[in-house]
């Protein structure tokens, strides 16, 4: 492990069993970055209350106890411990880590079987961009978790099964089956389904065809099920043009709609009544958690089955989680859906556990999506009020990134590659970039920009060392150190990109994507200042500076284009 803040977290920790009895082993030092050292460890402030002991004293005992340790210490103030690392030993772990094709990463030990559930637009209802960041966020924890070798299932739960189903498939007949495949194959979904609704709600005939369609549908009438196929087949086809364009990692394997569970519905159901986990009241089956009250201060409930016999969200929410636990063999389940659902899945997980179908040896966890809001923060729409269709929007950002780097004189094939990783990239980054539960203005300004915290400077920054070692005329892979700390641009560089492995490992474990992103940002700014204050490859650089900037700028290639791969944000070659 070559994170200093751990490092130096284990030695604090020998010192104090040292000084005061094995029982301070586990004590936390509180070991931060300091603007006077490199870090500063306020644990004797703490220890001396309870030694009551003078803090001063205490810090001091601590010191006096270090064995092996990388760099000075100083006792200062009433008991603060600076400490600053030596050059030397930042210099031997920065090349230790340019030397490890994982950059300092671990593995999940045991590896775990991770669930993801994600992206889930749904077929018979409004798409939005809301399931925009679901499908981001998740493609993102899906790519860490795999990185640290863990088992990941992805899990793409469409809403593809319901009543809306009977007027969609009796629309689909009307306009025709290549009409209709045509239009939802453009995107056209909303429109569709907007149509059927104002024929349901006009035309009294086909209300009553609507109607009689979902029981066939319900009844797996083999016609019925063909339509609904047709229907659900050039849904999907949009959906993947939308993931390819994005480069998002699901694929058609990963699809398991609600449509997979109805089968499973009416067993949960009883299972679920037979155990005395779910009771009849009103008419309906349901489950009431503990601790879930409503405003009147009534237990709240979860319906499973309707009064009507009909099953519902929460319905398949219960069989999906059996499913995921038991067959599916999960030790974690992560949720990545609207952070309006909380009370839906907070119910279900704890409806799950009094099932004895969620053990306490497996997590559920909801990563909970705030709303996109548009500039005038108020819900994402277009100017006209329709809610905006996916590809047109991924196609503006490639059109503006486009104009971004019209000027750079590639040819027109150069030009839509990049325009593309940048148009992609910085619409992946700016969802990324904010913490996964607060809202988000989606702004097309402020996530092209080339500065600040977006996609194309973090792509931007990359293409910078590229360049570099494409004068340099040699490989990354050639540059190997070693490397020698001269300007403080270099060593705060090298000393921050230690920190690079067990950031992924808290980033993945904590479901924080925006964590990665600040690591990076910090990295290129860093990078940037060492690019002002540290020429590489011009003539007057000794030799060996030369190949100690060249390992340094190879190491932070690697961290920059190995996060930007977490982030699932695409690296051009150049830009
Ligand atoms: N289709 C749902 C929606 O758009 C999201 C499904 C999330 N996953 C789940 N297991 N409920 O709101």
């Amino acid at each position: 492990m070559t994170d200093p803040q751990i490092v130096l977290t284990e030695r604090v920790q020998q010192a104090l069993a040292h000084a005061f009895g094995p029982e301070h082993a586990d004590a936390d030092p509180l070991i931060r970055p300091s603007q006077f050292a490199d870090f500063q460890a306020n644990v004797a402030m703490s220890l001396a209350k309870r030694l009551r002991r003078a803090p001063r004293e205490v810090a001091e005992a601590i010191e006096g106890a270090l064995s092996d340790f990388p760099g000075t210490v100083e006792v200062s103030g009433p008991g603060f411990l600076n400490i600053t690392l030596d050059d030397s030993w930042i210099e031997s772990e920065a090349r230790r880590m340019l030397a490890d094709p994982r950059l300092g990463v671990g593995s999940t030990a045991p590896s775990q079987t991770v669930v993801i559930d994600y992206s889930a637009p749904n077929a018979a209802k409004e798409m939005h961009v809301g399931h925009l960041r679901t499908t981001i966020v998740g493609d993102s924890l899906a790519r860490l978790h795999e990185h640290l070798g863990n088992t990941v299932i992805r899990q793409n739960h469409l809403g593809d099964w319901g009543t809306p189903f009977g007027m969609l498939i009796e629309h689909l007949l009307d306009i025709g089956e290549g009409a209709a495949v045509e239009q939802l194959e453009a995107g056209m979904g909303t429109e569709f389904y907007q149509a059927a609704r104002v024929k349901f709600e006009n035309d009294e005939g086909f209300k009553q065809r609507a109607r009689v369609r979902v029981t066939t549908l319900q009844s797996g009438d083999p016609d019925t099920m063909r339509l609904w196929h047709v229907f659900m087949d050039a849904t999907v086809r949009y959906f993947n043009k939308i993931y390819e364009l994005l480069g998002v990692t699901l694929t058609d394997a990963d699809i398991a709609g609600e449509s997979m569970y109805n089968p499973m519905l009416q067993k949960t159901c009883d299972d679920l009544e037979a155990s005395g986990t779910a009771v009849v009241s009103d008419g309906a089956l349901c489950v009431f958690p503990p601790g879930f009250t409503g405003s009147d201060d009534k237990p709240l409930p979860l319906i499973v089955r309707k009064s009507d016999g009909g099953y519902g969200y929460a319905s398949t929410d219960m069989a999906a989680i059996r499913y995921r636990v038991h067959d599916l063999k999960a030790d974690r389940i992560l949720y990545v859906v609207g952070s309006d659902q909380a009370l839906h899945f907070r119910m279900v997980f704890a409806a799950a556990r009094v099932a004895g179908w969620l053990p306490d040896t497996v997590s559920a966890e909801h990563v909970q999506i705030g709303m996109m809001l548009g500039k005038d923060g108020r819900r994402f729409k277009t100017r006209s009020g329709e809610s905006i269709k996916l590809v047109d929007l991924l196609q503006e950002a490639v059109d503006r990134a486009t104009a971004a780097i019209s000027d750079r004189g590639y040819d027109e094939a150069t030009k839509s590659e990049i325009a593309r990783a940048v148009g992609m990239g910085a619409v992946k980054y700016a969802d990324l970039s904010v913490s996964h539960d607060s809202e988000y203005v989606f702004d097309f300004d402020r996530m092209l920009a080339f500065t600040g915290n977006t996609g194309p400077y973090m792509q931007y920054a990359t293409a910078r060392i590229r360049s570099i070692f494409r004068r340099a005329g040699i490989e990354t892979s050639d540059a190997k150190g070693p490397i020698l700390l001269g300007d403080p641009a270099e060593r705060a560089l090298a000393l921050h990109l230690l920190g690079f492995g067990s950031l992924v490992e808290q980033v993945a474990e904590q479901s924080e994507p925006h964590r990665l992103c600040a690591f990076l940002y910090e990295t290129a700014s860093l990078l940037s200042t060492f690019y002002e204050q540290c020429p590489v490859l011009r003539p007057d650089v000794p030799p060996e500076t030369r190949v100690s900037r060249l390992a340094l700028c190879a190491l932070t290639t690697a961290v920059l284009e190995t996060g930007l791969d977490l982030l699932g944000v695409p690296v051009p070659e150049r830009m």
